[in-house]
């Protein structure tokens, strides 16, 4: 009996059978940020896994998440999401910067909150390591634009 009773809980909450096998007696009590309540700490972490970089993966990426939260999860972390070009980790990759890219996170957030969890989108720019494609073409612009000036004064045009 008790163990057919441990079974139906494994099938209908894996994060208790974890919890069970562990004794971290708070992580699934509830946790008040002020801003928000997050039904237990248990924290997914972020982890690009590629969808966020084109919008016609964002309803699978939807879908990915809301398993997740379907399974327990109190607070997923989305992969980085660039909030300008220049930060970019893919050639036109998951970036926020205007009114039009809200559709997609939302498409997520609804998922996540239907399951009851939480999700937070982690902004990251890719700084130096910002796509190279994309300085290489700006570096080859100002080279082309130095070349064109430097001719001119090589031929007294300036
Ligand atoms: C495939 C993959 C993608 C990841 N993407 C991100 C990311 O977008 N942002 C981030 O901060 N960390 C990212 N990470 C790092 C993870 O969040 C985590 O910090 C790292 O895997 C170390 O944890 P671990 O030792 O448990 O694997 C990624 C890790 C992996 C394996």
């Amino acid at each position: 009996m008790v163990g057919m009773i441990a079974r139906c809980i494994v099938r209908a909450h894996p994060i208790l059978t974890m919890a069970a096998c562990m004794s971290y007696q708070r992580l699934l009590a509830e946790l008040d940020l002020g801003f928000t309540r997050l039904r237990n700490r248990v924290v997914m972490g972020s982890m690009h896994t590629g969808m966020e970089d084109r919008f016609w993966n964002y309803p699978k990426l939807a879908e990915y998440f809301r398993e997740r939260a379907r399974g327990g999860v109190g607070l997923i972390i989305t992969g980085g999401i660039s909030p300008n070009r220049e930060g970019w980790l893919l050639p036109f990759g998951g970036t926020l910067n205007s009114v039009f890219d809200l559709r997609n996170h939302w498409r997520l957030t609804q998922a996540v909150h239907e399951e009851g969890g939480k999700i937070a989108l982690q902004i990251l720019h890719a700084g130096r390591y910002g796509y190279p494609a994309v300085r290489c073409v700006r570096i080859g612009v100002e080279v082309a634009h130095f070349e064109v000036q430097a001719t001119r004064v090589q031929h007294g045009r300036h």
